[in-house]
């Protein structure tokens, strides 16, 4: 039986356009697979709908004017769980509002793919392990706020380089080893860095950043 012309000039088009239809979903989908491995006793994600062609209309999430997700404002939402590198997907984000919540886990190092970032707040949690190097690639980043988690190591020399880092706050953890002084870090206030097992600024020339670690 011959296949008829008609069906495939219906078709063409069709399969044509699916490709594009599955990218623009890619940060539904990445945000679908955060909601997975969160949990919502309050239901502040009951709006995210998997099946929606965008995500651009769920709750929480903020779009721009090509349906790319800038925003995610989940402060004080009484969520739980982990993040996933999936975040690292949102290429367009530019707010990750986390803060006040029980976000356990580490924080993934796939966050650093988010060069668009303005400002990650993920103060209050439970986070623990290490400040990702890779947030040395966030050179948009002004706000990085991950006070009151449960973070360890040194804080990585590598953030000295993100010249647009007008507010840094770790308090609250951890952490060990000098504070850097290079960069932006000469302007961040001593509060920024209280309640850790800092030593203190870093001196010049001094080899060993990692004293008391
Ligand atoms: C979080 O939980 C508290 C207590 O159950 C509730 O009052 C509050 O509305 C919840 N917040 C959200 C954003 O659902
Ligand atoms: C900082 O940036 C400079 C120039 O982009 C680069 O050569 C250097 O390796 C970076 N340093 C760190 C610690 O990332």
């Amino acid at each position: 039986m011959a296949f008829p012309a008609s069906l495939l000039t219906f078709l063409l088009p069709v399969l044509f356009s699916f490709p594009s239809a599955l990218s623009t979903n890619s940060e539904g989908n990445a945000l679908h697979a955060l909601r997975t491995r969160l949990s919502d006793p309050t239901n502040v994600l009951q709006s995210w709908d998997p099946t929606l062609v965008n995500p651009c209309t769920w709750f929480h999430v903020t779009c721009d004017s090509n349906n790319h997700v800038v925003r995610l404002d989940l402060g004080n939402s009484n969520i739980s769980g982990i993040l996933g590198p999936e975040l690292g997907e949102l290429k367009h984000l530019q707010y990750l509002e986390l803060y006040r919540n029980s976000i356990g886990g580490k924080i993934p190092e796939e966050l650093g793919n988010l060069e668009k970032l303005i400002s990650m707040d993920l103060y209050g949690n439970k986070f623990k392990g290490k400040i990702p190097n890779s947030f040395a690639k966030l050179k948009s980043l002004r706000f990085l706020r991950l006070s009151d988690n449960k973070l360890t190591g040194l804080i990585p020399r590598e953030l000295t380089n993100l010249s647009n880092l007008k507010v840094f706050d770790v308090s609250g953890n951890d952490l060990c080893g000098t504070i850097p002084v290079d960069g932006p870090f000469g302007n961040f206030p001593m509060e920024s860095f209280e309640n850790n097992r800092l030593s203190g600024p870093e001196l010049k020339g001094l080899v060993s950043y990692d004293f008391g670690c």
